[in-house]
């Protein structure tokens, strides 16, 4: 299913002993040798340092894209936020009670993974229960992976895990609760159910590109080693009650076997239409799979389409190959766009997505930008319109 991830526990942590107390019967020789050792010692730590870093250097020369090969055990604090809240531990019973017994009412999603429960914790705030579906050792130690990495990695971009159940039958995720749930759902009308809501104006649909773009920002830049998502997708960019967007699912996605049963999961490709074409070919897996990812939701965003719907007229079920010539053509660009935009954009900022979406999707991955780059590019075109209006209703009449 998705590659396999080497749990071991973590390393100890380093002892510091205090020196004890002279007791003034030392001999010349004693303070020599100890001088000795510790001028050894320096030095030795010093050439281990500068071979270490030269290692590095040649390694990030060689390889500027950090190409994922490190297992799970290897991930650290992150470079920009260094507090680590342990996640809560729940019985079964809690979240049962949470959950009103995993009442089929409380459900609010069915993933790859299992059921998503809504739920409400014992100190009355609300969360999101995952009950993993799968038994078995592999399910085991990709939920153990699941609540260290997560326990790990702090960013206002990423959905929170607020605790979690591992008792001996029950592996159970508790997340913040995002109450305007998966982006998918708010991009599309689903024509089999009443449930109409009013699909995203252009402001929140860029604001809510940047966080995402900044959640990947995250993953890849500003921690080491990055993290690769593996499975970005609409459906994996929560809302909270402010439309902000959080990043879920990075964890298991990157974590996950890719053996399971000795066959090959469709997962291991993530989803359909957003798994960049050189990680479905050679099954190479870099940051820039997941730029790839991004940018066939910027398309999605940009176009209201889903990334292959093959009930559409020939040439057009798969979006990045139907989109990519057009984006670089101003007549037929502005004929792509969602017609439920139309009128809360200028000429400008249509240009600006679309070249952003089509160096991310382009097939060359080395040639895609850093998420960096695409955060850099989306900050101006999300400022200028917060300046105006800080709104990020849906509705169109909040543009
Ligand atoms: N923290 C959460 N808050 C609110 N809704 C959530 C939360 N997590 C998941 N959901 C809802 O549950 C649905 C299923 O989520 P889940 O992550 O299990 O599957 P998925 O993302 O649709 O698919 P996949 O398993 O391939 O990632 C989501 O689409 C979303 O609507
Ligand atoms: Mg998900």
């Amino acid at each position: 299913m998705r590659i396999a991830a080497v749990v071991s526990a973590p390393a100890p942590a380093i002892e510091y002993a205090p020196p004890q107390g002279s007791s003034g019967t030392h001999t010349i020789s004693h303070v020599v040798l100890a001088i000795i050792i510790v001028a050894s010692f320096v030095v030795l730590s010093t050439l281990m340092g500068f071979a270490y870093h030269l290692f590095k250097r040649r390694n990030s020369e060689e390889d500027p894209n950090h190409e994922f090969e490190k297992s799970a055990s290897q991930y650290m604090l992150p470079a920009v936020n260094s507090s680590v809240t342990e996640p809560q531990l729940f019985t079964y019973k809690q979240l049962q009670f949470a959950t009103n017994n995993f009442s089929p009412m409380n459900i609010i999603g069915h993933g790859g993974f299992g059921s998503v429960y809504r739920g409400v914790l014992p100190n009355g705030r609300l969360a999101a229960v995952k009950q993993l579906e799968w038994g078995g050792k592999q399910g085991i130690e990709e939920f153990q992976v699941e609540v260290d990495m997560l326990s790990r990695v702090h960013s206002p971009y990423l959905l929170e895990l607020i605790g979690y159940c591992g008792d001996q039958t029950h592996k159970l995720l508790v997340y913040d609760y995002m109450c305007n749930g998966s982006l998918q759902e708010h991009l599309y009308s689903d024509c089999t159910t009443d449930d109409v809501r009013p699909l995203l104006g252009w402001v929140t649909r860029m604001r809510i590109a940047l966080d995402a773009a900044r959640g990947l920002e995250y993953l890849h830049e500003l921690i080491n080693p990055p993290i690769i998502h593996r499975d970005f997708k609409c459906s994996n960019i929560l809302l909270n009650d402010k439309f902000n967007g959080k990043l879920s699912d990075f964890g298991l996605a990157k974590i996950g076997s890719d053996k399971v049963n000795g066959e090959v999961s469709t997962r291991v490709l993530g989803t359909h239409g957003y798994v960049a074409p050189e990680y479905v070919m050679t099954g190479h897996l870099t940051t820039k799979s997941d730029v790839y990812s991004f940018g066939v939701v910027l398309l999605e965003l940009l176009t209201g389409r889903t990334p292959v719907d093959m009930k559409r007229p020939p040439g057009e079920g798969v979006l990045v190959s139907w989109a990519l010539p057009r984006l670089t053509d101003r007549e037929k660009l502005v004929e792509m766009v969602d017609p439920t935009l139309d009128g809360q954009y200028s000429m400008k900022e249509l240009i600006q997505v679309a070249a952003i979406a089509a160096m991310c999707v382009q097939p060359e991955a080395d040639y895609r930008p850093l998420m960096t780059d695409v955060v850099q590019s989306l900050v101006p075109l999300v400022k200028q319109r917060t300046n105006s209006k800080t709104s990020r209703h849906p509705s169109h009449h909040s543009q």
